[in-house]
């Protein structure tokens, strides 16, 4: 693992847009594993500022996204389609039909599931994927548990993800209770690894991932096993190592 110390949220943004600019200039048709969540909004506003001077091109990009709420469609301002195309696609030249997510629509799991796993497998998998990390450990939506999920799968948000993702809606009630999440297997795969780590409040977490044990209760510690996984964190996420 290389870490990366950012001094603030922006410097963080534009160190982690380096990486993956890096990656779309190296092989302009990469497949880039995306999230969203605040974390990566600066990169992404990064990311369209270079486009936007010619220094970036997005047409061959292909994308797959970690995650959406199951229950919401691409058109609701909650999901997280709407999300991409708000903070990124519609300001690049990708074109849509390389832009892929869950489908949170599907009602029949086993099938979106089997779906979502073949998009990737047919995109020839991914080279570089973008991850946050969630104050419980959390990657994607693989939250802690007994076992380390392993493809695409349906989950069952756990209270404090519902807590924090709550600020995104006007009532507890409207917060989805299930999302689609891509597993372990399909981010351990993936040819390289950008996670990002922004505020004290990730402080526990990112300590977790790197020196603690490799287990589901911090399912960010399996990326211990990774050969290739850059971290970009800003002081407040690195705090813990302050008195080091
Ligand atoms: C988002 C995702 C989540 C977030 C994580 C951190 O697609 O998969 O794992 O990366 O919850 O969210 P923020 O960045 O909002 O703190």
């Amino acid at each position: 693992m290389r870490i990366y110390r950012a001094n603030t949220y922006e410097d963080m943004s534009r160190k982690a847009a380096n990486i993956i600019s890096a990656q779309i200039i190296m092989k302009p048709d990469a497949v880039l594993g995306l999230a969203t969540g605040s974390s990566p909004l600066g990169i992404y506003r990064q990311l369209i500022e270079w486009y936007k001077k010619g220094d970036l091109d997005f047409r061959e990009v292909r994308t797959v996204n970690l995650d959406e709420y199951k229950g919401l469609a691409p058109e609701d301002r909650h999901s997280y389609a709407y999300f991409m195309k708000e903070n990124l696609f519609d300001h690049v030249n990708i074109d849509p039909a390389n832009t892929h997510i869950p489908n949170g629509l599907e009602k029949d799991e086993a099938l979106e599931c089997a779906r979502y796993n073949e998009v990737i497998a047919g995109l020839g998998g991914i080279d570089l994927q973008l991850l946050g990390i969630g104050a419980n450990g959390h990657i994607g939506f693989n939250e802690p548990g007994e076992a380390f999920e392993k493809e695409t799968h349906c989950v069952r948000l756990t209270d404090t993800t519902i807590e924090a993702n709550a600020r995104f809606f006007e009532t507890m009630d409207q917060v989805p209770k299930y999302a689609y999440s891509t597993g372990i297997k399909n981010i351990m795969q993936a040819r390289s690894i950008l996670l990002i780590a922004s505020g004290k409040a990730k402080a526990e977490a990112v300590n977790q991932m790197l020196t603690g044990p490799i287990s589901p209760a911090c399912p960010a510690s399996i990326l211990q096993l990774h050969n290739n996984v850059s971290i970009v964190a800003d002081k407040e996420a690195l705090s813990i190592y302050d008195s080091l």
